[in-house]
């Protein structure tokens, strides 16, 4: 297996070096190679994903990001010129984010509801295609757009995957999220996608949210979502609200997808990098360590990804406090390789 690791900026770099503890210790030997890209290369030479890096990633299994921002550097720079370029080029259009309370993680939420669902966020369009601009900038008439793309073929795309993801599932069921009582457009086309496709999935039960009424079922009910399929912003905003839920950001992995396998899949935690905390062991790599897990259930070891999601089960159940980041990592790489 030939994985290229972007530890990136911030937290990024200490919980993926936890992350690989874990991954050499379920499966040794993977050819890995690490490049040093985000804030460090950007403040040095400018660039920011240079094309013979995109080449090289092209033709790996895999790839592991860390976390991507820093405070050097403006905002949105790093965002769009390295994560967003990769999700991008590499056409990740499914951002799969799945959210579990495990056994014992304390959750906000009164009652201690169970919590199973995995959010298909598109990766690839949406208002995050960067289609937009200012006309009359610094005045008292600026104008600044952001359009939302959204495309039949790529709405259909992420909606087959989401029919796909919902029929492994026990409950089968999938809502599509958005907002189609305002955003007329794009909501007709996802509503109109979503019951077209579901034609050829029968078994497959449907339901419709608003997104800011989807916020409220997250925290009143969130055991009604079994698999929820949703644009780009919405899927981003309401992952974060998912990870709050079951226990914190610290837990919460992501895989940016391309199901056709054309391209190498990217895994990440969903939390950024954490300047604040930065280089002092204090960041949970949980959700580093569970992407990995995602990583390998991708490529098909089933089995090794089982293997450390039962170790971060167990290691969830048994935590007093916090300990340092390597130490965690070391705990799992114990526990996952037994
Ligand atoms: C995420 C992040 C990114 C996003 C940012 C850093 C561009 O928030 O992975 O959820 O908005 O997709
Ligand atoms: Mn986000």
């Amino acid at each position: 297996m030939k994985l290229a690791v972007i530890p990136g900026d911030g937290i990024g770099v200490e919980v993926t070096e936890a992350a690989l503890t874990v991954l050499d210790a379920v499966v040794p030997g993977v050819d890995k190679t690490s490049y040093d890209l985000g804030a460090r290369l950007y403040n040095r030479t400018g660039e920011l994903l240079p094309d013979s890096v995109l080449a090289e990633l092209r033709g790996q299994d895999a790839i592991l990001l860390g976390a991507i921002g820093d405070p050097s550097v403006p905002s949105g720079v790093l965002e769009r010129g390295l994560l967003l370029r990769l999700r991008f080029e590499l056409d990740h259009y499914v951002n799969l984010r799945p959210t579990k309370l495990f056994p014992g993680v304390p959750t906000p939420l009164a009652g201690n509801p169970a919590i199973d669902f995995v959010v298909y966020r598109e990766g690839t369009e949406g208002p995050y295609a960067g289609n937009g601009g200012v006309l009359r900038k610094n005045t008292k008439q600026e104008i600044a757009t952001e359009v939302s793309v959204n495309t039949a073929f790529g709405v259909e795309r992420v909606v087959r995957a989401a029919f796909d993801g919902a029929m492994k599932r026990k409950r089968k069921h999938l809502t599509l999220v958005h907002k189609n009582n305002v955003l007329v457009h794009a909501g007709d086309l996802w509503f109109r996608t979503v019951n077209e496709v579901a034609a050829e999935y029968p078994e497959v039960t449907l339901a419709y949210n608003h997104v800011d009424a989807a916020t409220i079922y997250l925290v009143t009910d969130p055991g009604r979502y079994d698999v929820i399929v949703t644009d780009n912003l919405f899927g981003d905003i309401l992952t974060d609200l998912a990870g709050a839920v079951a226990g914190g950001i610290g837990l919460a992995a992501s895989g940016n997808v391309n199901p056709s396998r054309t391209t190498p899949s990217m895994f990440e935690p969903v939390h950024g990098s954490a300047p604040d905390i930065a280089g002092q062991q204090k960041a949970d790599p949980t959700a580093a360590v569970l992407s990995v897990a995602m990583m390998l259930d991708h490529l098909g070891l089933t089995e090794e990804a089982a293997r450390i999601e039962r170790a971060v089960g167990e290691d969830l159940l048994s935590r007093s406090g916090p300990s340092p980041t390597m130490a965690i990592g070391e705990r799992l790489a114990k526990a996952a390789s037994s």
